[in-house]
């Protein structure tokens, strides 16, 4: 059980409070039998026997006088250390109903209506949680997102698949304050570890980890990452690599050190074609053409070209090539339409015509084009 501040320190004052009652309760009591009766010169005669009785008279002998109390110099002075004593406990008392009161009011004050206890109950909860994203972390994110969670942004590791985690815009601190994003960031770290994040073929995917998803974590792991990844320290990132020292595995007992991104598929043919003509920032097809034949092209005088391997060729002059007998009018067009076709607002893509393409990419292209169907 943890011990609360406040029943520490409440019990404790009361502690001191009893003992300092206590203790002036012995001091008068001490004080009184050590101080002798003043003589008042009024106290009654004690008559202790009855009228006419006989009396026994003991032999009288002379008693000498025994001090009824030590040196009054002595208890003086004791009575000046007993004051200092009993003034330092009442100090005390005051110092700890203050230090009370300062809890109460500071360091409670910012727990909101939060009762402290169930504070300190869920920041262990916390901390458990951290540790256990952590350790997570340490075994599932580690090769693509790196020893301290830079991942792309490593620059260490420039290869790094995986997108930065450790980073101001996900740290608790900084966005307590803003709702908002503080939910925004909850719900894309969640989202994302659960579901994952599909990348074109050819780079590396965000695996989704959901069990829900085919993945192997439970939810309470995956808010287990999302607690490590918003409120892990600079210390909590840097122990990842301590944790794989301790985790054993295949190098040296432990697992590997550095980071192992699996390495992106290398596209050959039509996935190439593909990649090229749907995910290729630089020869942006699809800023002109749709290549499904139930989207129309974002450009309406750019032909869909969703079904150009049984449609193709399309205008008057590539038919015409065609019909001549060049099997390479389709090569020749992306190189450079507007040879072929002038005016025509499709680029030149080829390299040799200030275009990005190489010959080799544009027949991956090619390739692909004749498989739409
Ligand atoms: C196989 C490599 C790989 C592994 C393993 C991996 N990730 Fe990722 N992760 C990625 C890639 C790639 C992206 C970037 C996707 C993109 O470009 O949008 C990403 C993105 C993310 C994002 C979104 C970041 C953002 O700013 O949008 C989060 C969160 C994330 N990963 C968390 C994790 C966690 C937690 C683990 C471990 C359980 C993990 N990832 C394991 C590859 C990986
Ligand atoms: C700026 C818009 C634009 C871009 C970008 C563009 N095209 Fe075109 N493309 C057109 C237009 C317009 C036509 C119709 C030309 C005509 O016949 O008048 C066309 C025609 C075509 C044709 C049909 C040729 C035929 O007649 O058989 C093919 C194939 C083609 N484009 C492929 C591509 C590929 C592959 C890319 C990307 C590498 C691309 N286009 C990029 C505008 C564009």
């Amino acid at each position: 059980m943890q011990l609360d501040l406040n029943f520490v320190l409440a019990a404790a004052s009361l502690l001191m409070f009893v003992g300092f009652l206590a203790f002036f309760g012995y001091l008068i009591f001490h004080q009184q039998s050590l101080e002798p009766k003043e003589k008042t010169g009024a106290e009654l005669i004690e008559q202790h026997y009855a009228a006419g009785e006989t009396i026994e008279q003991p032999t009288p002998y002379y008693v000498a006088p025994i001090p009824a109390a030590p040196d009054p110099l002595e208890i003086s002075a004791n009575l000046d250390r007993k004051i200092l004593v009993g003034a330092g406990m009442l100090f005390a008392v005051f110092a700890l109903v203050g230090g009370y009161f300062f809890t109460i009011f500071v360091v409670r004050a910012d727990a909101h209506s939060e009762r402290w206890r169930d504070k300190v109950a869920s920041q262990q909860q916390l901390d458990k949680s951290i540790e256990r994203g952590r350790n997570l972390y340490a075994n599932f994110c580690f090769d693509c997102h790196g020893k301290t969670g830079l991942g792309s942004t490593d620059p260490t590791r420039k290869d790094l698949p995986g997108l930065p985690l450790n980073k101001p815009g996900f740290k608790y601190d900084n966005i307590q304050s803003d709702p908002t994003k503080l939910k925004a960031v909850q719900d894309l770290l969640t989202l994302t570890i659960s579901r994952g994040r599909a990348k074109p073929p050819g780079s590396i995917s965000m695996p989704a980890w959901s069990d829900h998803e085919g993945g192997s974590l439970n939810d309470e792991q995956i808010q287990q990452l999302v607690s490590f990844i918003m409120f892990g320290t600079d210390q909590d990132w840097a122990d990842v690599v301590t944790v794989r020292q301790h985790t054993s595995g295949a190098e040296d007992g432990h697992l590997p050190l550095e980071p192992n991104p699996p390495k992106p598929e290398v596209l050959t043919g039509i996935n190439l074609g593909r990649q090229l003509t749907l995910n290729n920032p630089q020869a942006a097809c699809v800023s002109c053409h749709s290549f499904d034949p139930n989207t129309p092209s974002t450009l309406p005088t750019a032909p869909n070209l969703g079904h150009y391997g049984t449609q193709g060729p399309l205008n008057n002059e590539n038919k015409a090539k065609q019909a001549a007998g060049d099997s390479d009018y389709l090569l020749h067009w992306i190189q450079n339409p507007p040879a072929v076709k002038p005016g025509v607002v499709m680029p030149a893509f080829g390299t040799a015509y200030g275009g990005s393409l190489s010959d080799d990419q544009i027949r991956a292209i090619i390739e692909y084009l004749q498989s739409l169907k």
